[in-house]
């Protein structure tokens, strides 16, 4: 097998959980942020081998040994490089390289992500001559320089051919950018030019850091245009899988063992720059199962901070529901009418959103007293609806402890007895 591409090796080592593979292995007892075991690598008696989830590491404090996931396997299996990567990728479902055709998808990938790579710095260094409204803009979201460059935030042109003369200028080739959505072509006469248009513009990259897209905001008052526009998805960019933030933010998602789950690129800045560092961005598009693998792999709980209004409540319940039955702890903050997590943090500091975090309710609670609200349980016909849509939410669970222990809820909730509910609910199960 020819070699295997970096961002192939990253994705894997970002698809799986150190500890989970370990712990096929060797007994881990939790100490602190880490895990603690015997070594398998010498003969010892007391335990000195430790397991790192935070960093993904592991290491023997007596023998010396350590590494990463690909490392641990090698040693264990006594197996190759190439051999480890292999049996991670299949157990992360990810496709290695082997045919001429998955080769030239490979390298088709890696010059689509060089080219959004260049778009990015190309939007990146306009920052250094931007129009004076376009600075004032930035002071009065307060987007700090460090965060400027932490995130590769720019800014796209107020012009129809920004990105393509800087590709033309460079003798680019202008598929790879058509492909990425970053270049258009106009319907009637052909002509190409730039998505992006007088925009702030914000990179999305994926867990391994690498740019799959671009939101970007519009910075004028004109109704006409989209407040927010994205890169349509591609063959590197599947809105289900992206968390905006994720990378920068994974480390402190793990140390927490808990992810905040904002809507906007706005409120994932702010609450980062306030040092509330273990948030990641929905963006605007609705939770998926895959949303919650992907998060699964770093922390347990997720903490989803939407607006108070009809909107963001209805956004909790639907992504609560996704992430709840994906075996994930969904607690869920609602902040005060007219606020977003932007205008709170700014308002009222970090330590008022830790108190609103802290105080953050469970889902299964929050659903139950937004039952309330959504269906007239003073009536039968609502009291029955709402026994319908509770069940529903648990039959995908696929698991009878659980599902007992939440039937057991819901009865004490609706003054239902249990038995009734545990036989509607298995009816539904089959
Ligand atoms: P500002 O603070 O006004 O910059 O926006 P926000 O971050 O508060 O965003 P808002 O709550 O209005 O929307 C949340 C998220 O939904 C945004 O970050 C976008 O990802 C997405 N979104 C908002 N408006 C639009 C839109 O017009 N089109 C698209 N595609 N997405 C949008
Ligand atoms: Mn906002």
């Amino acid at each position: 097998m020819a070699a295997i591409p970096q961002h192939i090796i990253d994705q894997i080592r970002e698809s799986i959980n150190i500890l989970d593979v370990v712990q096929r292995y060797i007994n881990l007892k939790k100490r602190g942020q880490n895990y603690i075991g015997l070594c398998p690598f010498h003969q010892e008696k007391t335990p000195s081998f430790s397991v790192h989830p935070g960093k993904q590491i592991f290491h023997c404090f007596g023998c010396g040994e350590g590494g990463n996931i690909f490392s641990f396997l090698m040693k264990y299996e006594k197996i190759s490089f190439i051999d480890a990567v292999k049996r991670l990728a299949e157990e992360a479902g990810i496709a290695l390289p082997t045919t001429t055709q998955d080769k030239r998808a490979q390298s088709e990938n890696e010059r689509l992500f060089r080219s959004n790579e260049i778009a990015g710095s190309f939007y990146h260094r306009q920052l250094s001559k931007l129009p004076e409204r376009v600075q004032a803009y930035l002071a009065e979201r307060n987007l700090l320089k460090e965060t400027l460059s932490a995130f590769q935030i720019g800014f796209a042109p107020d012009s129809w051919d920004g990105l393509l003369k800087f590709i033309n200028a460079n003798k680019l080739p202008r598929e790879p950018y058509q492909k990425l959505g970053l270049i258009m072509k106009s319907q009637r006469e052909g002509r190409l030019y730039d998505r992006f248009r007088n925009r702030l513009m914000f990179p999305i990259h994926n867990a391994s850091g690498k740019i799959v897209g671009f939101g970007g905001r519009s910075l004028t008052d004109d109704k006409n245009t989209p407040k927010y526009l994205n890169s349509p998805e591609s063959a590197i960019y599947r809105k289900s899988r992206i968390l905006y933030g994720l990378f920068q933010a994974r480390d402190f998602i793990r140390e927490q063992n808990s992810a905040i789950f904002v809507e906007g690129y706005m409120d994932f800045l702010q609450l980062f720059q306030a040092g509330i560092r273990n948030v990641v961005a929905t963006s605007g598009t609705a939770l998926t199962s895959e949303h919650a693998n992907l998060i699964r792999r770093y922390a347990p709980e997720v903490i989803l901070c939407y607006d108070s209004d009809s909107a963001g409540i209805k956004a909790a319940v639907r992504g609560g529901e996704i992430l709840f039955q994906n075996r994930l702890d969904v607690r869920v903050l609602l902040l005060p009418p007219g606020e977003d997590p932007d205008s709170f943090v700014r308002n009222n500091g970090p330590e008022a959103f830790r108190s609103k975090l802290a105080a953050a309710e469970d889902y299964f609670a929050f659903r139950l007293n937004i039952t309330r609200e959504n269906f007239d349980l003073s009536r039968a016909e609502g009291r029955s609806e709402a026994v319908q849509n509770l069940l529903d939410m648990l039959v995908p669970l696929q698991d009878t402890i659980r599902s007992a222990y939440f039937l057991e809820k819901i009865a004490l909730f609706l003054g239902v007895p249990v038995k009734v509910l545990t036989n509607l609910y298995q009816k539904k199960v089959r």
